[in-house]
């Protein structure tokens, strides 16, 4: 019988008689059993079983046998070809088991571990505060509602009961977004209020959020920045009114203030979107370089609101006589500006290390009402 001596391009040695395939499969074992990884392992599946394999040219010699040594050859070359595809396959699965178990020791985290004492970050006031106020209206009930910083003029403005001609929208100073196809353009809202109308657009009453955010108007000062911050709030059911809102802006500042009591006063004001309308100042004392609440004869802007309009109401779809709400809306960079004495407000944005280190919060203290808000 002829003998055929094939050698692959790693040398792996073909052939028979039948002690010459044992020979090879056990050549094939070692280089399986030596494959150190998975690329190793693949270019030895592929000198054994690829198209130009050991195994495969073992394979490709039978159609030149005859029909009974075929039959005999044929048993023992794929019995060999398939226990060599199963050494493969079994320390495929070793070696992928490997890769993992250095990969989870590799990433172990020790939760146990206490946190780095000196944590390089820190917490912006604004960031906060945002976080403070949130914290308080949820324990209050109310949900948490956003929208986007660039607005349709039409949420912004005219759903709030501001058309275009309308005289109050010179008293917010907008910057506009270049024009659209239609000939619309969108602003930069100029208030915190436009989430009133995207919230009654998509949810009947009864409605109750807090939405905090970034609102933007052309001023810039020392206590006026172009972007700056605002919580709006809005409450619609069948039975609310004035009472309730000055109940939720008063627990409100005794929670945000940390403080037993407040003296809230009431001034009449105006807002298109409101009827009536009402500004809210909050007693306190700045003698002695310092701002207590509840005594002393200053008097402290907190918020603007009001009973939302009937016509807002119905702009956004909902029935005015069978529901009514309040909404309030102020200023987040103002609180955190009295809360935490911080002298001016353009300095929340200069982004200097030193002032973030000074007025920064811890990264690991969450406010919330039971842990205490400001740490
Ligand atoms: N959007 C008003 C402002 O920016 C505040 C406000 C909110 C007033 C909600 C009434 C009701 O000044």
């Amino acid at each position: 019988m002829a003998v055929a001596k094939l050698r692959d391009s790693t040398g792996f040695e073909t052939g028979f008689p039948m002690s010459d395939i044992q020979v090879l499969e056990r050549q094939i074992r070692d280089a399986i059993a030596g494959a150190a990884d998975e690329a190793a392992l693949e270019s030895v599946r592929v000198s054994a079983l690829g198209k130009k394999g050991a195994v495969s040219e073992l394979l490709k010699t039978l159609g030149s046998m005859t029909p009974d040594e075929r039959r005999e050859k044929g048993a023992l070359f794929n019995a060999l070809r398939d226990r060599v595809a199963e050494a493969i396959a079994a320390r495929k699965t070793v070696l992928e088991k490997e890769v993992l178990d250095a990969r989870l020791a590799f990433e172990r985290v020790d939760v146990t571990l206490p946190p780095r004492p000196q944590a390089a970050g820190t917490v912006h006031p604004v960031s906060q505060v945002l976080d403070e106020v949130t914290a308080i209206f949820a324990d209050l009930g109310f949900a948490v509602a956003e929208g986007p910083d660039v607005e349709y003029d039409d949420y912004n403005f005219t759903k709030l009961n501001i058309p275009p001609d309308h005289p109050a929208r010179q008293m917010h100073d907008t910057f506009y977004v270049a024009k659209q196809a239609d000939g619309s353009r969108h602003v930069l809202r100029t208030h915190t209020s436009p989430v009133q109308v995207r919230t009654m657009l998509k949810q009947s009453p009864p409605i109750r959020i807090i939405s905090p955010g970034r609102a933007y108007r052309v001023d810039s000062d020392a206590t006026h920045s172009p972007m700056f911050h605002q919580f709006e709030g809005l409450v619609i059911d069948e039975v609310t009114h004035l009472g309730h809102l000055k109940w939720v802006l008063e627990e409100f500042c005794k929670a945000f203030f940390e403080v037993d009591a407040v003296e809230m006063r009431a001034r009449p004001s105006f807002f298109p979107f409101t009827e009536p309308s009402v500004e809210w100042d909050l007693r306190c004392d700045r003698s002695g370089g310092q701002i207590k609440f509840g005594q002393g004869n200053d008097w402290l802007e907190l918020a603007g609101s009001g009973m939302v309009h009937p016509r807002v109401l119905e702009n956004c779809g909902i029935d005015p006589a069978r529901y009514q709400g309040y909404a309030f809306g102020g200023g987040i960079d103002r609180l955190a500006m009295l809360k935490y004495a911080i002298p001016d407000i353009r300095s929340f944005f200069e982004s200097d290390l030193r002032w973030l280190r000074h007025y920064g919060f811890a990264a690991l203290d969450v406010p919330t009402l039971d842990g205490g808000l400001s740490g």
